[in-house]
């Protein structure tokens, strides 16, 4: 049985004392039993959310890292140094870093193995941009992408990542994937991951649908049989939001 997940990407919203009077307001009321709640935040809130989370359920994640343990790469940050910080969860791969910070698959891969090498769970990003979909090429680019991030991955390590299928063109725009789009999709991708290792593997990998997610539609897509939770941008800034959305995935 896999246990939904429904994270909270941030993106570049919110300072340190934003971020703490919204733990103080999901505490408790996001943790909901059977589902697993990950708070995504920028880098310069994490110490802080990592402190506000001891003692709950809920998880907290970074939205990047680099490949490279250290070194002199100004700007970035690495799995160390995340892992020494007590996150967990690092999503890799968003569409946004593909496009505005030219994140290839090739990184994207080496970014799951540094993630699997300092001990943290990746949230993989998969998803196709709207020419791509009107070209009937969706899955053709999931399984790309994919088999790419899996590169190297063992069948120990693969049980472990979040697959986050998010369509470019339902990213921030109100326009969704219908419920039963994105479980054709998703459906898709674990045979996909079933290709690459085995239907036991494929089974256990949990995969999520992002792309304007709300409280209102939440259970809608959870509600499908491979759709094991949501990767939420706008409606994960809100505490309000942020709890019916863990609500409504159960
Ligand atoms: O990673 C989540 C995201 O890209 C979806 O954003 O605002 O459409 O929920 P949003």
């Amino acid at each position: 049985m896999r246990k939904p997940i429904i994270a909270g990407n941030w993106k570049m919203f919110k300072t340190v004392s934003e971020a703490t009077a919204f733990f103080a307001d999901v505490k408790g009321k996001a943790e909901v039993d059977g589902v697993e709640a990950v708070i995504c935040a920028p880098y310069t809130t994490l110490p802080a959310l990592v402190e506000a989370a001891k003692g709950t359920t809920i998880a907290i994640g970074a939205q990047n890292l680099h490949f490279e343990d250290n070194g002199a790469f100004t700007g970035e940050i690495s799995g160390v140094m995340l892992k020494d910080l007590g996150v967990k969860y690092v999503i890799i791969g968003h569409s946004e870093r593909r496009a505005y910070f030219a994140e290839s698959d090739e990184i994207v891969n080496k970014k799951v193995h540094a993630a699997f090498k300092h001990g943290l769970t990746p949230i993989v990003c998969v998803g196709e941009k709207l020419e791509e979909r009107e070209a009937e090429q969706t899955k053709d680019v999931c399984k790309v992408q994919t088999e790419a991030a899996f590169q190297g991955i063992s069948a120990a390590q693969a049980v472990e990542v979040v697959i986050a299928y998010e369509p470019i063109w339902a990213i921030g725009t109100g326009k969704s994937s219908t419920s039963a789009d994105a479980e054709d999709v998703i459906a898709y991708i674990r045979s996909v991951v079933a290709g690459l290792y085995d239907a036991a593997t494929a089974e256990a990998v949990r995969i999520q649908y992002g792309g304007s997610v709300k409280p209102n539609n939440v259970a809608e897509y959870l509600g499908q049989p491979n759709i094991d939770g949501a990767l939420v941008g706008g409606a994960s800034l809100e505490a309000a939001s942020f709890i019916e959305l863990a609500r409504g995935a159960k």
